[in-house]
């Protein structure tokens, strides 16, 4: 697919453009070796993360909500960040403006060097205080203790995640509805686009006149309004595009 993937209009499309979004979600981690949302491999012992990731969960047993989270920090720790990842941070230098928006808490955009991004869905190497609020980075894998306290307050501490029934951070919300509806053009990347409010942002760039422009392996409801849907690995497609930018001298 990479191979036959004709990006002429699409380059001309990018080289007019200056202020860039980018949505991502779990598929453009998932050639790093981190399982996707909706994938078969979410299972962990007998649980699903729609038990555990839950405030319910962690308010009747935070040992087992974070020996959860501990495990999959000792995955996601051992992962490094993909050629997908690696061009959109150097995309920061290529276009005036890039802001990356994404669902993913594993932390691999900040890994590749990408600066401008907004975590709809928080970070799994930060950990908040039940009481205080505060938040800290923690990069331990495995944890010190578990479940971790404050260490100013003694409270408990969670990871600073959203989970299943709470709002995302009406901030990065806001902030991500802004951008989104200020863009040239925007990326959607490696996400089922199934999950709001996040997927209701395409659609307020696409209304306010952006390009749209998917990259996933499979089609999704989504794709049927994107000006470019292009089906292929987020980590084969983005250096093919990046490549073609590259060569293609500005008209
Ligand atoms: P999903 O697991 O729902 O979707 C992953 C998408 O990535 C699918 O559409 C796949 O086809 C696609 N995909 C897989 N591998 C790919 C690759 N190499 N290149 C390109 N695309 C690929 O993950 P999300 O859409 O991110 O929220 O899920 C959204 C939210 O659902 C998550 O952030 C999580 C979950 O509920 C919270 O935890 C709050």
């Amino acid at each position: 697919m990479a191979e036959k993937l004709d990006t002429g209009p699409l380059i001309e499309v990018l080289q007019e453009a200056s202020r860039v979004a980018i949505l991502t979600g779990a598929g453009i981690s998932a050639e790093s070796g981190i399982p996707t949302f909706r994938g078969e491999e979410g299972l962990w012992k007998k649980y699903r993360p729609e038990e555990l990731a839950t405030p319910t969960a962690f308010s009747q047993d935070p040992k087992l909500v974070w020996e959860w989270y501990d495990w999959r920090r000792g995955i996601i720790g051992q992962k490094e960040p993909n050629p997908g990842h690696k061009v959109i941070a150097r995309w920061e230098e290529t276009f005036p403006t890039v802001s990356l928006i994404t669902q993913n808490i594993d932390g691999l955009h900040q890994k590749a060097g990408s600066k401008n991004i907004w975590e709809l869905h928080g970070n799994i190497w930060k950990l908040r205080c039940t009481e205080e609020g505060t938040i800290t980075e923690n990069y331990n894998t495995p944890l010190k203790e578990i479940p971790p306290l404050c260490p100013n307050c003694g409270a408990l501490l969670r990871p600073h995640v959203v989970w299943f029934g709470e709002s995302l951070s009406p901030t990065i919300l806001q902030k991500s509805i802004q951008l989104s509806s200020e863009c040239d053009v925007m990326f959607v990347i490696g996400t089922s686009a199934v999950v709001q409010p996040a997927a209701s942002l395409p659609f307020e760039a696409s209304e306010a006149g952006a390009k749209i422009v998917e990259i996933n392996l499979d089609p999704t409801s989504l794709s049927l309004y994107a000006d470019f849907s292009i089906r292929g690995k987020s980590g084969e497609i983005l250096p093919l595009i990046d490549e073609e930018l590259k060569k293609t001298p500005k008209a």
